[in-house]
């Protein structure tokens, strides 16, 4: 490492290093290593015999999880350390290691940056079996639940919920955003449009928030399958990312045609506010896009509300809402 530390040198190694930090976090949860020593405080030998992984391996990396400060050691015992316990060990209310794993899982798509930006083509990966697609899925979409959860509170927050009782939420994922909103209001029965494996994490997450009297489950393509008719809400929450700007403008004419007269349509976009660069989060998340899409990229908020504006959406705003992601709202008119 180099020992000159003039600020952009010490940023320098942020981002030229930054990658190790993340690959021995992401170790660290895909190898049980933070859920074995939250169980019991274990030294490396003990850790090698439980977990059964190569002991110089398991000392190089406990050390190094130490080091970054996500293990404490005590006596030659390493435990996970308070402050990380309840985000890097599965299972807990505020537990993010499906999200990691999700991160995990796109190493190797980041790692062909350079092909997708010569070529313009990402690589295709070959399919997964069924296995392992459910937990690339599953991480997926539970770390959709884990990062969500505050935005899913806060939009319910602030969303002006009178007279909204049917609302369809299209590509809802796990799940959070209906469970939040119809918690809001008792009234509330929403539908849930999405793919098989989404729809199955979506299952559990309702049957936990004791809502399935109120939300529906309906499998379905955003892109092909009809909408329905007469919602007083559409929600289209971080799935516009994923598409090209024509199958954008397709779907979102079929919210706004989905919405009864005075209906509103919602979108939840990590969005572009200035130019294609600022946000910084917004524009570096349209790599990942590019990276692990055909034709995903992030929007600026002129390309949104133009979308909303041509499907005759009238009243269009937007707004920050938490995690660095805008909301855009548009009515139907009336009459
Ligand atoms: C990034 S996740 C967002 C989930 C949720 N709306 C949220 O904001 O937390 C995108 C979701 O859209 C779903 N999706 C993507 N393309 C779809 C399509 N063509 N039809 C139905 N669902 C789709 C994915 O399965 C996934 O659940």
């Amino acid at each position: 490492m180099t020992g000159n530390h003039t600020p952009p040198l010490i940023e320098m190694e942020a981002l030229t290093h930054g990658f190790w930090r993340s690959r021995i976090m992401f170790a660290g949860v895909e190898l049980g290593i933070f859920d074995a020593l939250a169980r019991k405080p274990m030294t490396e030998e003990e850790l090698t015999a439980e977990l059964g992984y190569n002991r110089r391996a398991v000392g190089i990396l406990l050390g190094a999880l130490g080091g970054v400060g996500l293990l404490e050691v005590d006596d030659n015992r390493y435990r996970v350390a308070d402050r990380w316990a309840e985000i890097l060990v599965s299972g807990g209310a505020m537990s993010q290691t499906h999200l990691i794993m999700h991160m995990r899982q796109m190493w190797d798509s980041w790692g062909r940056l350079d092909d997708v930006v010569r070529t313009g083509r990402r690589r295709q990966l070959p399919p997964l079996n069924a296995t392992d697609e459910e937990a690339r899925v599953r991480a997926f979409i539970g770390g959709m639940h884990e990062g969500s959860r505050p935005s899913a509170r806060e939009l319910a927050a602030r969303l002006d919920l009178s007279g909204v009782n049917r609302m369809l939420d299209v590509g809802g994922g796990p799940g959070t955003y209906c469970i939040e909103l119809a918690r809001r209001r008792p009234e509330l029965h929403a539908t849930l449009l999405d793919r098989i494996l989404p729809l199955e994490v979506a299952r559990e997450n309702i049957e936990a928030a004791d809502l399935e009297d109120r939300i529906e489950r309906r499998l379905g393509d955003a892109l092909t399958d009809d909408y329905g008719e007469n919602y007083d809400l559409v929600l289209i929450s971080q799935l516009l990312h994923a598409y090209g700007p024509q199958e954008n403008a397709n779907i979102i004419r079929k919210a706004a045609e989905a919405l009864r007269p005075g209906g509103r349509l919602i979108v939840n976009e990590f969005a572009l506010l200035r130019g294609r660069h600022a946000p910084a989060c917004a524009a570096v998340f349209g790599v990942n896009m590019l990276v692990n899409t055909d034709e995903g990229q992030t929007y600026t908020a002129d390309e949104i509300t133009g979308w909303m504006r041509d499907a005759g959406l009238v009243d269009l705003g937007f707004e920050d809402l938490v995690c660095r992601s805008t909301i855009f709202h548009g009515t139907r008119p009336v009459g």
